[in-house]
């Protein structure tokens, strides 16, 4: 790779940064779009996002998807991550097994030499079954764990593509459609504006609740999410976004 790339992409980075208001931006090569590998670099660029940014002791709490899995794959074993807790942001959204967050976070911690804390719950909760569910001494206590949580990782979908690939309902498909949802992050959707437009029925971190001090690390590529990721950031900006270069270019709109 020429200098002259290397730099493009560091303004890159900062133009990402000024338009969405986001603190740092990172922008791996590539779109992963079209080629899985670029994934893998996210994860790469992530796991070095959390090793600046963790402090002893820290609860780190993980979404679900594609991308979280890939960031899982690429942890190697650190001293830092020792005394870290892994926790899953939230509960079951109807996703296969391999991508859900108790998976993810589980597998981090393994390949990190960390801890973890699984939070079983099904998916699709009735409000009941939520409301007795939460009262659980070991539930009551992975949401504390959870709430404490000094680093959220987390991906970006497409809402329409989240959406179907969790099997929702017709009439939740409809309302995402009326109300033109954009994004989908943790089980929210998004309308452009970063309106919340629908959360799932599950519990887990409440995205309202989150503190200035809980550092928010999103990971999110392919030119495909750029819609998503700019709605997603209209809603509350991350500490750190970490995308590709098919999601920036997008995102800038050339
Ligand atoms: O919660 C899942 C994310 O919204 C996106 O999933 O990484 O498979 O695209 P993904």
């Amino acid at each position: 790779e020429t200098m002259e790339s290397v730099t493009g992409l560091a303004d890159r980075e900062k133009e990402v940064a000024e338009r969405l208001q986001v603190d740092r931006v990172i922008i791996v090569p590539g779109n992963s779009d079209r080629y899985s590998w670029v994934k893998k670099e996210l994860g790469r660029a992530c796991i070095q996002q959390m090793k600046d940014m963790l402090q002893p002791e820290d609860i780190v709490a993980v979404a679900g998807g594609t991308t979280l899995a890939d960031v899982a794959q690429m942890m190697t074993p650190d001293e830092k991550f020792s005394s870290v807790t892994f926790v899953p942001a939230r509960g079951g959204l109807g996703e296969k097994v391999e991508i859900q967050s108790n998976t993810i976070s589980s597998t981090m911690a393994v390949k990190a030499k960390g801890n973890y804390r699984l939070l079983h719950v099904p998916d699709q909760l009735s409000r009941e079954a939520r409301e007795s569910l939460v009262l659980e001494p070991g539930i009551k206590e992975l949401l504390r764990l959870i709430r404490r949580a000094g680093i959220v990782v987390h991906g970006v979908g497409a809402a329409s593509t989240m959406a179907v690939r969790r099997g929702a309902e017709d009439d939740i498909l409809r309302v995402l459609q009326e109300k033109e949802a954009a994004a989908e992050a943790f089980g929210y959707y998004f309308d452009r504006n970063g309106q919340i437009v629908h959360k799932e029925k599950t519990i887990g971190l409440q995205l309202d609740e989150l503190q200035e001090n809980q550092k928010v690390i999103t990971v999110a590529g392919g030119a495909s999410k750029a819609e998503a990721i700019s709605a997603y950031m209209n809603y509350r900006p991350s500490d750190v976004l970490i995308t590709d270069e098919g999601a920036a270019q997008a995102v800038l709109g050339d």
